[in-house]
């Protein structure tokens, strides 16, 4: 198996060894063990003070698309309103997901190199009455960030009842306050900035929420509501792996020792470090604006003198591995995955300066 000495890929990101070693022990059941439990409460809590919030959580055994569908699924029967508000791939994948499940939709887009206008949002929430608003922080194929604070403040001020985030690629690397921002559903993916593996899709659901998950009722595979009393009932559907949490334990415990406002900080120098090095390379960044970068990723055009299949095979060669992007993204746009463990200057210099090697014409 090929692994590159220098990882730069916008997740998964590179795992800790101390989150790998999490993995090694031989677990028990987790219905039959009270430590269990309190694992999860603890993981909760911890998850509680990155994402903001006092709510309860359903931590899932799964990739973080498991929070995005459960979230919808378990919230949206045919005919809602939901009001999509997409810059990127994500956004407006949520929005046709919404769709599949008979909601009716209404986008408000914007350029996939631009982040959401407030101004925009509130007209279309003012004219289309939605029962949900889902927006995505953190836009990964586009390296944006979007202000998910500002348009949660529209939700609440038109009396919007749920507030959709995913914040796969946001949490643990840049502020997210979910309770202050007035977010229902905030979804968190472990491989990202938080740098654990791929196993578990997480939402931290508001009591409002809660009351209309138990109103849809959904009783398919990616349901919420088991997971409303799952800690007080000490029953947690269906075989949870035990393993993964104690790892994201692991993970979570690291940011929370390094401390939230460092954490966030080295997101925003290397980040910042990392466009002027491009910008000084002759590179252009994909957003219009750097206001609008995401301190957790780099997105970049790809140099009109390479193709991105070429720049990716010279990178390899120097054993740099960096990420392409998705949907009409794809072969134009390249990025740099800053985020979690990889938000390490002396990581990032090497990839850079690789990366300057391989755009030699
Ligand atoms: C913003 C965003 N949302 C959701 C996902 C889906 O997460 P996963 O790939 O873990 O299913 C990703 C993954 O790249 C993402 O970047």
């Amino acid at each position: 198996m090929i692994t590159y000495e220098v990882p730069l890929v916008p997740g998964p990101t590179r795992v800790p060894q101390a989150v790998r070693e999490a993995y090694l022990t031989d677990y028990g059941s987790a219905d039959l063990e009270p430590e269990y439990s309190a694992e999860y409460a603890r993981v909760q809590a911890g998850l509680g003070a990155i994402l903001g919030t006092a709510n309860k959580m359903a931590i899932m055994t799964g990739e973080g698309m498991l929070a995005l569908w459960g979230a919808l699924k378990s919230c949206i029967v045919p005919g809602d309103r939901v009001l999509a508000v997409s810059t990127g791939v994500f956004g407006h994948g949520i929005g046709e997901m919404a769709e599949q499940i008979g909601a009716q939709v209404r986008y408000v887009e914007f350029g996939y190199d631009h982040i959401a206008d407030p101004d925009e949002v509130e007209k279309a929430i003012r004219q289309f009455r939605p029962k949900m608003v889902t927006a995505v922080h953190c836009e990964t194929p586009s390296g944006t960030l979007n202000p998910v604070a500002e348009i949660g403040m529209l939700v609440r001020k038109y009396e919007v009842p749920l507030y959709y985030v995913d914040a796969v690629s946001s949490a643990a690397g840049v502020p997210v306050r979910a309770d202050d921002w007035g977010i229902d559903l905030c979804l968190v993916g472990t491989q990202k900035a938080l740098s654990a593996f791929p196993d578990l899709a997480i939402v931290a659901v508001s009591e409002r929420a809660w009351e209309i998950i138990a109103q849809v009722n959904y009783p398919g595979y990616a349901a919420l509501l088991p997971f409303r009393d799952a800690l007080e009932r000490r029953w947690f559907p269906y075989t949870p792996s035990w393993a993964s949490l104690a790892a994201l334990h692991v993970a979570v415990k690291a940011v929370l020792n390094e401390g939230l406002e460092n954490v966030f900080n080295r997101h925003r120098t290397v980040a910042q470090a990392t466009r002027d090095r491009l910008r000084a390379m002759g590179l252009e960044l994909f957003p219009a604006d750097e206001a609008a970068c995401s301190p957790t990723v780099t997105a970049v055009k790809v140099p009109s003198h390479l193709t991105w299949q070429e720049l990716d095979r010279r990178l390899r060669e120097r054993g740099v591995v960096m990420g392409g992007s998705l949907g009409p993204l794809e072969g134009k746009v390249f990025r740099i995955g800053h985020m979690g463990s990889q938000a390490d200057m002396a990581l990032v210099e090497r990839g850079l300066e690789a990366l300057r090697e391989a755009i030699r014409k």
